[in-house]
Protein backbone atom coordinates (compact mmCIF):
# COMPACT_ATOMS: atom_id res chain seq x y z
CA UNK A 1 0.00 0.00 0.00
CA UNK A 2 1.36 3.38 -0.88
CA UNK A 3 1.87 5.95 2.19
CA UNK A 4 0.37 9.10 1.49
CA UNK A 5 2.87 12.15 2.96
CA UNK A 6 1.77 15.64 1.00
CA UNK A 7 -1.74 16.08 -0.62
CA UNK A 8 -0.49 18.00 -3.65
CA UNK A 9 -2.97 17.10 -6.47
CA UNK A 10 -5.65 14.19 -7.70
CA UNK A 11 -3.17 12.40 -10.07
CA UNK A 12 -1.35 11.33 -7.14
CA UNK A 13 -4.03 8.81 -6.21
CA UNK A 14 -4.05 5.10 -7.63
CA UNK A 15 -7.06 3.33 -7.01
CA UNK A 16 -5.84 1.21 -4.93
CA UNK A 17 -4.92 4.06 -2.40
CA UNK A 18 -8.55 5.96 -3.11
CA UNK A 19 -10.10 2.57 -2.24
CA UNK A 20 -8.22 2.50 1.15
CA UNK A 21 -8.68 6.28 1.85
CA UNK A 22 -12.51 5.44 1.67
CA UNK A 23 -11.90 2.57 4.16
CA UNK A 24 -10.46 4.93 6.45
CA UNK A 25 -13.55 7.71 5.56
CA UNK A 26 -16.29 5.15 6.69
CA UNK A 27 -14.70 4.34 10.06
CA UNK A 28 -14.40 8.28 10.13
CA UNK A 29 -18.13 8.44 10.70
CA UNK A 30 -18.59 5.89 13.15
CA UNK A 31 -15.88 7.79 14.64
CA UNK A 32 -18.12 10.82 14.38
CA UNK A 33 -20.98 8.95 15.97
CA UNK A 34 -19.24 7.68 18.94
CA UNK A 35 -18.47 11.65 19.52
CA UNK A 36 -14.64 11.74 18.28
CA UNK A 37 -11.44 10.13 18.90
CA UNK A 38 -8.30 11.11 20.55
CA UNK A 39 -5.74 9.47 18.16
CA UNK A 40 -3.89 13.06 17.13
CA UNK A 41 -3.47 13.81 20.83
CA UNK A 42 -0.65 16.69 20.84
CA UNK A 43 -0.95 17.06 17.00
CA UNK A 44 -1.54 20.43 15.93
CA UNK A 45 -2.66 21.44 12.61
CA UNK A 46 -2.01 24.83 10.87
CA UNK A 47 -4.47 26.43 8.40
CA UNK A 48 -3.11 28.63 6.00
CA UNK A 49 -5.82 30.29 4.26
CA UNK A 50 -4.75 32.93 1.75
CA UNK A 51 -8.22 33.13 -0.03
CA UNK A 52 -12.11 32.43 1.30
CA UNK A 53 -13.61 29.62 2.62
CA UNK A 54 -16.44 27.94 4.81
CA UNK A 55 -16.51 24.21 4.07
CA UNK A 56 -12.68 23.39 3.34
CA UNK A 57 -11.31 25.21 6.75
CA UNK A 58 -14.24 24.46 8.98
CA UNK A 59 -14.10 20.80 8.07
CA UNK A 60 -10.32 20.32 8.54
CA UNK A 61 -10.80 22.36 11.84
CA UNK A 62 -13.32 20.12 12.85
CA UNK A 63 -11.41 16.89 11.73
CA UNK A 64 -8.75 17.56 13.43
CA UNK A 65 -10.56 18.82 16.51
CA UNK A 66 -12.79 15.43 16.51
CA UNK A 67 -9.21 13.57 16.31
CA UNK A 68 -7.71 15.01 19.34
CA UNK A 69 -5.51 17.59 17.72
CA UNK A 70 -5.31 21.13 18.28
CA UNK A 71 -5.51 23.92 15.71
CA UNK A 72 -3.34 27.21 15.21
CA UNK A 73 -4.76 28.99 12.11
CA UNK A 74 -4.43 32.21 9.78
CA UNK A 75 -7.42 32.83 7.58
CA UNK A 76 -7.41 35.85 5.27
CA UNK A 77 -3.92 35.15 5.42
CA UNK A 78 -2.32 37.43 2.30
CA UNK A 79 -3.73 40.83 4.99
CA UNK A 80 -3.18 38.82 8.39
CA UNK A 81 -0.04 37.08 7.92
CA UNK A 82 3.39 38.32 7.42
CA UNK A 83 2.97 37.48 3.50
CA UNK A 84 1.56 41.23 3.87
CA UNK A 85 4.61 42.55 4.47
CA UNK A 86 6.69 41.04 1.51
CA UNK A 87 6.85 37.69 2.84
CA UNK A 88 7.36 34.58 0.23
CA UNK A 89 5.30 31.31 0.61
CA UNK A 90 8.55 29.10 1.16
CA UNK A 91 9.36 31.49 4.21
CA UNK A 92 6.27 31.13 5.86
CA UNK A 93 6.12 27.67 5.28
CA UNK A 94 9.80 27.04 6.68
CA UNK A 95 8.24 28.76 9.83
CA UNK A 96 4.76 27.08 10.08
CA UNK A 97 6.84 23.85 10.14
CA UNK A 98 8.20 24.21 13.42
CA UNK A 99 4.79 25.41 14.98
CA UNK A 100 2.39 22.78 13.61
CA UNK A 101 2.46 18.57 12.84
CA UNK A 102 0.67 19.03 9.48
CA UNK A 103 -0.24 22.46 6.80
CA UNK A 104 -3.35 23.06 5.40
CA UNK A 105 -3.16 25.87 2.69
CA UNK A 106 -5.53 27.60 0.34
CA UNK A 107 -3.67 29.87 -1.88
CA UNK A 108 -4.65 32.28 -4.70
CA UNK A 109 -2.24 30.82 -7.15
CA UNK A 110 -2.01 27.71 -8.95
CA UNK A 111 1.11 25.66 -8.04
CA UNK A 112 1.55 27.02 -4.78
CA UNK A 113 0.75 23.85 -2.86
CA UNK A 114 3.45 22.25 -4.88
CA UNK A 115 5.99 24.79 -3.90
CA UNK A 116 5.09 24.47 -0.33
CA UNK A 117 5.61 20.75 -0.54
CA UNK A 118 8.79 21.05 -1.87
CA UNK A 119 10.10 22.77 1.54
CA UNK A 120 8.20 21.42 3.90
CA UNK A 121 9.41 18.57 6.38
CA UNK A 122 5.61 18.12 7.37
CA UNK A 123 2.69 16.99 5.60
CA UNK A 124 1.36 19.81 3.02
CA UNK A 125 -2.84 19.26 2.09
CA UNK A 126 -3.62 21.33 -0.46
CA UNK A 127 -6.93 23.24 0.41
CA UNK A 128 -7.56 25.14 -3.43
CA UNK A 129 -4.34 26.45 -5.02
CA UNK A 130 -5.97 29.44 -7.32
CA UNK A 131 -7.66 27.54 -10.52
CA UNK A 132 -5.08 24.81 -9.73
CA UNK A 133 -6.38 21.85 -8.23
CA UNK A 134 -8.71 20.86 -4.83
CA UNK A 135 -7.87 17.57 -4.37
CA UNK A 136 -9.50 16.92 -0.98
CA UNK A 137 -12.67 18.38 -2.53
CA UNK A 138 -12.54 15.48 -5.37
CA UNK A 139 -11.80 12.91 -2.70
CA UNK A 140 -15.31 13.71 -0.66
CA UNK A 141 -16.81 14.29 -4.49
CA UNK A 142 -15.49 10.46 -5.53
CA UNK A 143 -16.79 9.09 -2.01
CA UNK A 144 -20.28 10.97 -2.50
CA UNK A 145 -20.65 9.47 -5.70
CA UNK A 146 -19.92 6.52 -4.31
CA UNK A 147 -22.27 6.56 -1.54
CA UNK A 148 -24.88 7.75 -3.48
CA UNK A 149 -25.05 6.13 -6.52
CA UNK A 150 -23.39 2.67 -5.52
CA UNK A 151 -20.57 2.32 -7.90
CA UNK A 152 -17.60 4.41 -9.92
CA UNK A 153 -16.90 2.12 -12.94
CA UNK A 154 -19.25 3.01 -15.25
CA UNK A 155 -20.37 6.01 -13.91
CA UNK A 156 -21.59 8.96 -16.22
CA UNK A 157 -21.03 12.46 -14.70
CA UNK A 158 -22.27 16.16 -16.40
CA UNK A 159 -19.48 18.55 -15.64
CA UNK A 160 -21.15 21.88 -15.34
CA UNK A 161 -20.33 25.79 -15.27
CA UNK A 162 -17.04 27.22 -14.81
CA UNK A 163 -14.37 24.32 -15.98
CA UNK A 164 -11.81 26.70 -17.07
CA UNK A 165 -11.83 28.18 -13.33
CA UNK A 166 -12.89 25.05 -11.32
CA UNK A 167 -10.12 24.18 -9.47
CA UNK A 168 -12.89 21.25 -8.20
CA UNK A 169 -13.76 19.92 -11.77
CA UNK A 170 -10.14 19.95 -12.73
CA UNK A 171 -9.09 17.33 -9.71
CA UNK A 172 -12.63 15.17 -9.66
CA UNK A 173 -11.59 15.01 -13.96
CA UNK A 174 -7.92 13.38 -12.67
CA UNK A 175 -9.29 11.39 -9.92
CA UNK A 176 -12.24 9.37 -12.32
CA UNK A 177 -9.63 8.45 -14.59
CA UNK A 178 -8.85 5.82 -12.12
CA UNK A 179 -12.34 3.73 -12.74
CA UNK A 180 -13.40 2.00 -15.72
CA UNK A 181 -15.91 2.91 -18.24
CA UNK A 182 -16.55 6.36 -16.89
CA UNK A 183 -18.08 8.93 -19.17
CA UNK A 184 -17.93 12.48 -18.75
CA UNK A 185 -19.62 15.66 -20.34
CA UNK A 186 -18.87 18.94 -20.11
CA UNK A 187 -21.20 21.80 -20.55
CA UNK A 188 -19.79 25.30 -19.71
CA UNK A 189 -20.11 28.39 -21.59
CA UNK A 190 -17.86 29.08 -24.46
CA UNK A 191 -15.72 31.44 -22.46
CA UNK A 192 -15.16 29.00 -19.62
CA UNK A 193 -15.10 25.34 -21.44
CA UNK A 194 -12.78 22.54 -19.75
CA UNK A 195 -8.97 23.41 -20.63
CA UNK A 196 -6.83 21.36 -22.91
CA UNK A 197 -4.34 20.24 -20.35
CA UNK A 198 -7.46 18.08 -18.86
CA UNK A 199 -8.74 17.23 -22.29
CA UNK A 200 -5.09 15.41 -23.24
CA UNK A 201 -5.27 13.82 -19.85
CA UNK A 202 -8.40 11.93 -20.43
CA UNK A 203 -7.99 11.19 -23.88
CA UNK A 204 -4.39 10.07 -22.56
CA UNK A 205 -5.68 7.87 -19.84
CA UNK A 206 -8.69 6.19 -22.46
CA UNK A 207 -11.84 8.17 -20.98
CA UNK A 208 -14.50 8.87 -22.67
CA UNK A 209 -15.77 12.81 -22.85
CA UNK A 210 -17.51 15.32 -25.24
CA UNK A 211 -18.65 18.55 -25.25
CA UNK A 212 -22.50 19.65 -25.29
CA UNK A 213 -24.32 22.56 -25.17
CA UNK A 214 -28.06 21.21 -24.59
CA UNK A 215 -28.12 20.58 -20.66
CA UNK A 216 -31.88 18.69 -20.52
CA UNK A 217 -30.02 16.06 -23.27
CA UNK A 218 -27.22 15.98 -21.00
CA UNK A 219 -29.15 15.08 -17.76
CA UNK A 220 -31.02 12.51 -19.79
CA UNK A 221 -28.07 10.17 -20.18
CA UNK A 222 -26.02 10.36 -16.65
CA UNK A 223 -26.40 9.31 -13.28
CA UNK A 224 -24.74 12.99 -12.07
CA UNK A 225 -25.08 16.49 -12.41
CA UNK A 226 -22.08 18.01 -10.99
CA UNK A 227 -22.77 21.53 -11.29
CA UNK A 228 -20.73 24.57 -10.54
CA UNK A 229 -20.48 28.43 -9.86
CA UNK A 230 -19.16 30.30 -12.22
CA UNK A 231 -16.15 32.36 -10.68
CA UNK A 232 -16.12 35.99 -10.58
CA UNK A 233 -12.98 36.09 -9.10
CA UNK A 234 -11.25 34.73 -11.31
CA UNK A 235 -12.71 37.24 -14.44
CA UNK A 236 -10.70 40.10 -12.67
CA UNK A 237 -12.61 43.62 -14.45
CA UNK A 238 -13.83 41.17 -16.88
CA UNK A 239 -16.78 42.19 -16.01
CA UNK A 240 -18.34 41.84 -19.37
CA UNK A 241 -17.30 37.89 -19.92
CA UNK A 242 -18.60 37.35 -16.49
CA UNK A 243 -22.20 38.57 -17.07
CA UNK A 244 -22.37 36.72 -20.20
CA UNK A 245 -21.09 33.38 -18.76
CA UNK A 246 -23.04 33.60 -15.39
CA UNK A 247 -26.78 32.00 -15.61
CA UNK A 248 -26.44 30.76 -18.84
CA UNK A 249 -26.98 27.16 -17.05
CA UNK A 250 -29.18 26.61 -14.19
CA UNK A 251 -29.99 23.47 -12.26
CA UNK A 252 -33.87 24.07 -12.06
CA UNK A 253 -37.13 22.14 -11.63
CA UNK A 254 -37.44 21.56 -15.66
CA UNK A 255 -33.62 20.23 -15.10
CA UNK A 256 -34.69 18.06 -12.10
CA UNK A 257 -37.91 16.46 -14.51
CA UNK A 258 -35.36 15.11 -17.01
CA UNK A 259 -33.16 13.72 -14.57
CA UNK A 260 -33.36 10.02 -13.45
CA UNK A 261 -35.22 9.00 -10.47
CA UNK A 262 -31.78 7.68 -9.21
CA UNK A 263 -29.05 10.12 -10.08
CA UNK A 264 -28.11 13.14 -8.12
CA UNK A 265 -27.30 16.93 -8.59
CA UNK A 266 -23.82 17.36 -6.64
CA UNK A 267 -22.10 21.32 -6.58
CA UNK A 268 -18.82 21.56 -4.23
CA UNK A 269 -20.74 24.73 -3.11
CA UNK A 270 -20.99 28.23 -2.63
CA UNK A 271 -23.17 28.61 -5.06
CA UNK A 272 -24.94 31.77 -6.45
CA UNK A 273 -27.73 31.20 -8.54
CA UNK A 274 -26.64 27.92 -10.73
CA UNK A 275 -29.15 25.92 -8.58
CA UNK A 276 -32.41 26.96 -8.09
CA UNK A 277 -33.38 26.67 -4.15
CA UNK A 278 -36.79 25.09 -5.29
CA UNK A 279 -34.54 22.16 -6.10
CA UNK A 280 -32.68 21.73 -2.51
CA UNK A 281 -35.93 19.12 -1.06
CA UNK A 282 -35.64 17.29 -4.22
CA UNK A 283 -34.19 13.53 -2.71
CA UNK A 284 -31.70 13.90 -5.50
CA UNK A 285 -30.06 17.13 -4.58
CA UNK A 286 -26.97 15.51 -2.84
CA UNK A 287 -24.82 18.53 -2.86
CA UNK A 288 -25.57 19.43 1.83
CA UNK A 289 -24.45 15.78 2.29
CA UNK A 290 -22.08 16.36 -0.11
CA UNK A 291 -20.02 18.93 2.07
CA UNK A 292 -20.60 17.33 5.34
CA UNK A 293 -18.66 14.25 3.45
CA UNK A 294 -15.73 16.83 3.67
CA UNK A 295 -15.65 16.25 7.42
CA UNK A 296 -15.03 12.30 7.34
CA UNK A 297 -12.40 12.61 4.23
CA UNK A 298 -10.25 15.33 6.03
CA UNK A 299 -10.28 13.14 9.14
CA UNK A 300 -9.08 10.17 7.01
CA UNK A 301 -6.80 12.24 5.73
CA UNK A 302 -5.01 13.75 8.55
CA UNK A 303 -5.24 9.85 10.49
CA UNK A 304 -3.67 8.99 7.35
CA UNK A 305 -0.38 11.82 7.47
CA UNK A 306 -0.02 12.01 11.13
CA UNK A 307 -1.32 8.67 13.04
CA UNK A 308 -0.99 5.61 10.29
N1 LIG B 1 -16.02 23.62 -1.78
C1 LIG B 1 -15.20 24.52 -1.19
O1 LIG B 1 -13.98 24.50 -1.40
O2 LIG B 1 -15.84 25.40 -0.39
P1 LIG B 1 -15.12 26.55 0.45
O3 LIG B 1 -14.56 27.55 -0.56
O4 LIG B 1 -16.20 27.14 1.31
O5 LIG B 1 -14.01 25.94 1.24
Amino acid sequence: MDSLFHVVEAQQFNRELLTEIFAVTKEMEEVVSVYGSSILNRRIMATLFYEPSTRTRLSFESAMIRLGGSVVTTESAREFSSAAKGETLEDTIRIVEGYADVIVLRHYEGGSARLAAEVASVPVLNAGDGPGQHPTQALLDVYTIQKEIGRLDGISVAMVGDLANGRTVRSLAYLLTRYKDVKLYFVAPELVRMKADIKEYLSRNGVYFEEQEDLIEVVRQVDVVYQTRIQRERFGDRTKDYEAARGRYIVDTKVMEALSENARVMHPLPRVDEIDPAVDTDPRAAYFRQAHNGLYIRMALLKMVLAA
